[in-house]
């Protein structure tokens, strides 16, 4: 693994879960750390987003690797909030290497596609696909001015390239982030800027790990924790596994930025323990 010493990553929701193992990442290979996340939570959305804390802890945890960092209290869905990070972030540290586009928000309990509110539907569609958008158009103009070697990793999902019943927005959104990521690494790619995307599936993180998360993955009306964890194994093809570690997309995105990396973009990489070779099954089968 190549050494991030002397280079800034920008990581969006970095108050918990896959931003935090992205953020310790980057800092243990010697990269001064810039983390944003809104830090409350968002009506629409049924489960509760990081905190303030969260986000200080984060913070307090890539310091004690021994390199800078700053956190952000910033909405992907405000395109000030993060100009504001991203000046914030260049007053600090100079530069801006690596954006890691992680901020997402996934209502587990959302209905099918013609009972879905507009609530549910923009909040999904504004933090996944907008806030991508946003935070690349935040950071773009500042690896620009630097000249070649910046890089961009926006996550989307396993159902950034699959179906997923009831998640109508979220699926939308993650399918959109495919499409803005190879658009803009054809726009970057003439300045020496590679942009990239993650595809990761299941993760044991917050935005599942609660009982509409449970019920949803088991499909048991009272699913618990390890109901979902026990479903979750069929969704992978290496041995033991269930949802993953959030350390595995975060090594990816680490190796996406990295100079190892340096002749990839325009690419889609599942993080899924092989889900996406799996053969599809039908939710409701039909047998009469
Ligand atoms: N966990 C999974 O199974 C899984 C699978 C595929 C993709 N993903 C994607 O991975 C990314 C990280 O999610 P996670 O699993 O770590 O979940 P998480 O809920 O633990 O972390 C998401 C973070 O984003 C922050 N956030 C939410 N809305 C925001 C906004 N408007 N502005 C700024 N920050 C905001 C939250 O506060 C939280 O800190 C998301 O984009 C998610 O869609 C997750």
């Amino acid at each position: 693994m190549s050494s991030f010493e002397g280079k800034v990553a920008f990581i969006t929701g970095g108050g918990r879960g896959m931003g935090r193992e992205i953020a310790l990442e980057f800092a243990r290979q010697g990269g001064d750390v810039i983390i944003s996340d809104i830090a409350s939570d968002i009506e629409a959305i049924p489960y509760s987003l990081a905190s303030k804390e969260d986000l200080d802890e984060t913070k307090a945890l890539v310091e004690a690797e021994g390199v800078r960092c700053i956190a952000c209290v910033a909405d992907v869905r405000d395109q000030q909030a993060l100009d504001d990070a991203v000046a914030a972030g260049v007053e600090a540290f100079g530069r801006i290497d690596v954006l890691s586009a992680n901020a997402g928000v996934y209502d587990w309990s959302s209905s099918r596609l013609w009972e879905t509110s507009d609530a549910a539907w923009y909040a999904q569609i504004g933090v996944c696909l907008e806030g991508v958008w946003r935070s690349a158009k935040a950071v773009a103009p500042q690896m620009i001015k630097q000249g070649r070697g910046g890089s961009m990793v926006f996550t989307s999902s396993n159902v950034g390239v699959e179906g997923a019943p009831c998640s109508a927005p979220y699926v939308a959104a993650k399918h959109g982030v495919i499409g803005l990521m190879k658009t803009a690494a054809l726009e970057l790619g003439e300045l020496g800027i590679r942009v990239n995307a993650v595809l990761p599936s299941t993760t044991d993180t917050k935005i599942n790990d609660h009982p509409a998360g449970w019920r949803r993955a088991s499909g048991k009306p009272d699913g618990t924790r390890d109901d979902y964890l026990e479903a979750v194994h069929q969704w992978s093809i290496l041995p033991n596994t269930t949802a993953l570690p959030p350390q595995a997309t975060a090594k990816a995105i680490v190796w996406l930025a990295s100079d190892s990396a340096e002749y990839i973009t325009g690419v889609a990489l599942p993080v899924d323990a092989g889900h996406l070779t799996l053969p599809g099954f039908n939710p409701w089968p039909i047998r009469d």
